[in-house]
């Protein structure tokens, strides 16, 4: 927990626009300065910082907020992370704050299911290695060759048929089985409390610095469910966890670059084979924060996946998530049939290193195995290929990647750059490109609203009258939110940087996206008439007012008066009216 006025002090020393030149090339445009936006592709500045605001505004991508937020996206870090960071920077100590008891009793929860977790782990691990219902289990791992050194660095546990030995192990030790309940590890049933894993090899699952948060277990034959997980708990988020970071983390800073496998086997495969830099997603596909915490640890990640149907289109998937990051991503493929297991188990490391060198760009890839799918044999399938292709291919961020790929792409099918180009330009956008044009249809916005959020910003006399008239009363929607919490925060802390400092607080990516569109640009709003500005603004809410009691009344006039629509749409034009007078002093 950092204090809030080491938070401001901090914040106080930083200028954004040094922060932001260090990832971007910044150019001064008027008030603002402008560059290229690193959180999506673009080839004309639509980035823009204004250093008066202490605020970064991206017109293209809607991204948006201060010097903490850049970092925070920009390297993928959390708000105290991000804070901690530029405190180094800046020359600012940071000492932690005192808990609050809310605070303390949810860190004193956490240990307690940290000690849970441990202590099961420690069961697990004592079965297997010790106990003679482990024998079958350390037959299994004699046969995979997960034993010794191996076993031991994953810490390899096994949860015998007995029942409820977890149960005995946490009693014995004092922890209270509610808490274990909430881990998932045991349940209770009116005979009383068992074990959840029952007969399966154990791999803990560990956070980043090794700390056992949940487990996976896996059957000893061909039972099903293969694998059971523990539940989504306080410490355990599956969509955020990567299996086997915590060992990777040397190999990954050394290589620079990570490959990921979905097994916790083919993870293993790999370790074994002296190959570090591996992590595993947890029976999930791969997420944004995956991908996020890659980026932060290294330059360039490979995937690893089966050479199945499944496989490929994880492969696809993944990459479309590693280009919305910008990660350079490689596609390693094994012969067909093999996984990194059976694989590695039948050929020397060396043959595995020559394939990772082989690895193909992802895109690369993609277009291949299309291209197997779909034959480019008639014009018909040509089309179908290139509308495949085209989302994604607008993905890729860089343009000189970009060209390389137009040419590839016009080569396998045999059609001119000139023809792919019209296909382009004509095809309706496709994702990415829609939410885009969605966004920027929304940061259009209401440029009333927006005048007037304007002023209650940059005029105290405005944001009196705004009180008095009431901001529901002005503003609706996100506007509404955002106004609320402008006047508030100006209530209390009339400082420039108090607004910038608002945006950390806002959780709606809506609300902070127009938050900092209109700070980029209150520039325009300086030494403005705030009463004739907020009058004319006043009047035009009005009329908006007005138009749907118009008709509304003509509804009306068509509605049986019995109907509960006709009830429905009275009570709607009543509130328009009281909403209306309210305006109208
Ligand atoms: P082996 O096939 O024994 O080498 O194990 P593996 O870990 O490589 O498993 P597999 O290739 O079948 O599946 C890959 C990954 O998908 C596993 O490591 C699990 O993370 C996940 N997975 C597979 N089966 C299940 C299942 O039944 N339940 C859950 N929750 N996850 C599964
Ligand atoms: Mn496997």
């Amino acid at each position: 927990m950092i204090p809030e006025d080491k938070v401001r002090e901090v914040a106080e020393r930083l200028s954004i626009v040094e922060v932001v030149s260090e990832y971007v090339p910044l150019r001064r445009a008027g008030a603002n300065f402008t560059g290229l936006c690193p959180f999506h592709a673009e080839k004309t500045p639509s980035f823009n910082v204004n250093p008066a605001r202490e605020i970064f505004h991206c017109f293209g991508c809607g991204a948006g907020g201060n010097a903490f937020s850049f970092i925070m996206r920009i390297e993928g870090l959390s708000f105290p992370e991000a804070v901690k960071l530029m405190a180094r920077k800046t020359g600012v100590e940071i000492e932690e704050r005192q808990l609050t008891p809310v605070e303390k009793q949810a860190q004193s929860e956490r240990q307690t299911f940290q000690r849970i977790n441990d202590l099961a782990a420690g069961f697990y691990r004592s079965v297997l290695e010790q106990r003679p219902e482990g024998a079958m289990a350390r037959a299994y791992l004699e046969k995979r060759a997960a034993i010794g050194e191996i076993a031991e660095a994953y810490r390899l546990g096994f949860a015998s048929d007995r029942g409820d030995g977890l149960v005995q192990h946490l009693k014995s030790n004092g922890m209270a089985l509610e808490s274990a309940l909430k881990l998932g590890l045991v349940r209770k049933s009116e005979r009383g409390w068992y074990d959840q894993f029952r007969n399966r090899l154990m791999f803990p699952i560990r956070d980043a610095k090794g700390a056992v948060i949940a487990f996976a277990g896996r059957v000893l034959d061909a039972s099903l469910p293969k694998y059971i997980n523990s539940p989504e708990s306080p410490l355990y988020h599956k969509s955020s966890v990567l299996f086997g970071l915590d060992m990777a983390l040397p190999s990954i800073r050394t290589e620079n670059s990570v490959i990921i496998v979905e097994g916790y086997f083919d993870h293993l495969a790999l370790f074994r084979a002296g190959i570090r830099n591996v992590v595993a997603t947890c029976g999930t596909a791969l997420t944004t924060t995956h991908t996020g915490l890659i980026k932060r640890h290294a330059a360039r990640v490979y995937t690893l996946f089966d050479s199945d149907a499944a496989g490929r289109k994880a492969t696809i998937r993944s990459m479309e998530l590693f280009m919305e990051q910008r990660l350079p991503a490689y596609v390693i493929t094994l012969p067909a049939g093999d996984d990194p297991d059976s694989f590695l188990a039948n050929n020397p490391v060396e043959v595995f290193r020559t394939c990772q060198e082989k690895a193909r760009p992802a895109f690369e890839f993609f277009i291949r195995s299309l291209l197997a799918q779909t034959p480019p044999d008639s014009v018909d399938s040509k089309v179908r290929i290139i509308d495949e292709l085209l989302p994604r291919f607008k993905k890729i961020a860089d343009p000189v990647e970009r060209d390389l790929y137009e040419k590839e792409i016009c080569r396998l099918l045999g059609i001119t750059v000139h023809a792919f180009r019209k296909r382009m330009g004509g095809m309706n956008l496709t994702d990415r490109d829609t939410r885009i044009e969605q966004k920027q249809a929304l940061q259009k916005g209401d440029p009333v609203q927006e005048t007037l959020l304007a002023l209650i910003c940059g005029y105290p006399e405005a944001r009196d009258e705004a009180l008095r008239t009431g901001s529901e009363n002005l503003f609706d929607g996100d506007y509404l939110e955002l106004a609320r919490l402008v006047l508030d925060t100006l209530a209390n802390n009339d400082d420039t940087q108090a607004l910038s400092r608002l945006s950390d607080r806002i959780e709606a990516p809506g609300v902070r996206s127009l938050l900092s569109r209109m700070l980029v640009s209150d520039a325009r709003m300086a030494d403005i008439d705030w009463r004739s500005a907020f009058d004319s603004c006043l009047r035009s809410r009005e009329k908006l007012a007005i138009q749907p009691i118009r008709d509304m009344a003509t509804q009306l006039a068509v509605l049986d008066p019995d109907s509960p629509e006709y009830t429905a749409l009275l009570k709607k034009a009543d509130a328009l009216r009281t909403r209306k007078s309210k305006i109208q002093p």
